[in-house]
């Protein structure tokens, strides 16, 4: 006999076209009723989507905000409008949450575009986020509903502790990473560096003081941070390591947003290999968040 099992839990999971797989595996960690959302784009650029009816009261919209960004936060707004029209409670799970860096005016004139996206969110219905690695507090604060920061690390330097590496040392491109790169020498039973960097602001070149306060040499090197994005931090970061006779160099992050001419510039750099989490769907992503994200999902609905 054929029998069709069903779901669980009381939790409706909507796939949104930017993370469906993503989506696909956290209702299976859940048993949790997986719907589809059907995504037409006009030719003016413009989303449709359409999705059948949750099961449930608690929905929980899986959309990431990589690039195209706009398009996929503003598709991630129409999900959870639907499902808080039709009067359930909305946690949007965007593991990648777009506009994070921008979480204050750095130069006279910028808009603060982190604290428009949590009115956007929130005015959209969505009453609980949960993301990975948010790039800053500040970023977090401006929402008024709770915001759960699942941090990667624990998966990162577990997949980490497979790799066959040479006392290896785990390493922050820069000042502000030193505690997630404390956490990930911690699992390792590893030591941590952290590299001087500074951008500039204008232009976004990227400098790191060269000399170190450690001797790496012979000793493989792990760039721990929360993201790629044009791959300048890396590139750099790198040269520097090798500069001061690292052995292999590996880099890890959150969110491989890889854009432009990022990979051959890693890679040109000399980096082995780049290992990401799922967050961004593509060959980066070696580190499945899914049963995290679920977790996160069940306190939220608890
Ligand atoms: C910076 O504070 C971030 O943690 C990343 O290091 C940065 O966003 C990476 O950007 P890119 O790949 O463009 O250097």
């Amino acid at each position: 006999m054929n029998l069709i099992r069903k779901a669980l839990s009381e939790i409706s999971v909507i796939a949104g076209p930017s993370s469906p797989l993503l989506a696909a595996g956290i209702a299976k960690h859940l048993d949790a009723e997986l719907i589809p959302a059907d995504l037409r784009i006009f030719s003016d650029g413009e989303s449709k989507i359409r999705f059948g009816k949750p099961a449930h009261k608690k929905c929980v919209v899986v959309q990431s905000t990589h690039p195209p960004v706009d398009t996929h936060l503003l598709q991630a707004m129409m999900m959870a409008a639907k499902c808080a029209g039709d009067g359930a409670q909305v946690c949007a799970v965007i593991p990648y949450l777009a506009y994070a860096r921008q979480d204050k005016a750095f130069l006279d004139g910028e808009v603060v575009s982190a604290a428009l996206v949590a009115r956007l969110l929130e005015s959209a219905g969505v009453e609980r986020v949960i993301t990975v690695d948010i790039h800053s507090k500040i970023a977090a604060s401006y929402f008024s509903v709770g915001v759960r920061d699942i941090s990667s690390i624990p998966l990162l330097a577990d997949y980490a502790l497979k790799m066959n590496l040479r006392r290896p040392v785990i390493v922050s491109p820069d000042q502000g990473g030193i505690a997630r790169a404390e956490q990930f020498a911690k699992i390792l039973e590893s030591d941590m560096i952290a590299l001087k960097k500074s951008r500039d602001r204008n232009t976004g070149a990227v400098t790191i003081e060269q000399k170190l306060d450690a001797d790496i040499s012979g000793r493989d090197a792990i760039l721990v941070d929360d993201m790629i994005s044009s791959g300048g931090s890396i590139a750099k970061a790198t040269e520097v390591l090798l500069k001061n006779n690292a052995g292999e160099i590996y880099a890890m992050c959150a969110h491989a947003l890889m854009l432009d001419d990022a990979a051959q510039k890693i890679q040109a750099a000399g980096v082995r290999d780049v290992i990401a989490t799922n967050s961004i769907p593509g060959k980066y992503a070696k580190v499945d968040l899914s049963s995290a994200l679920a977790d996160g999902i069940k306190t939220v609905f608890a």
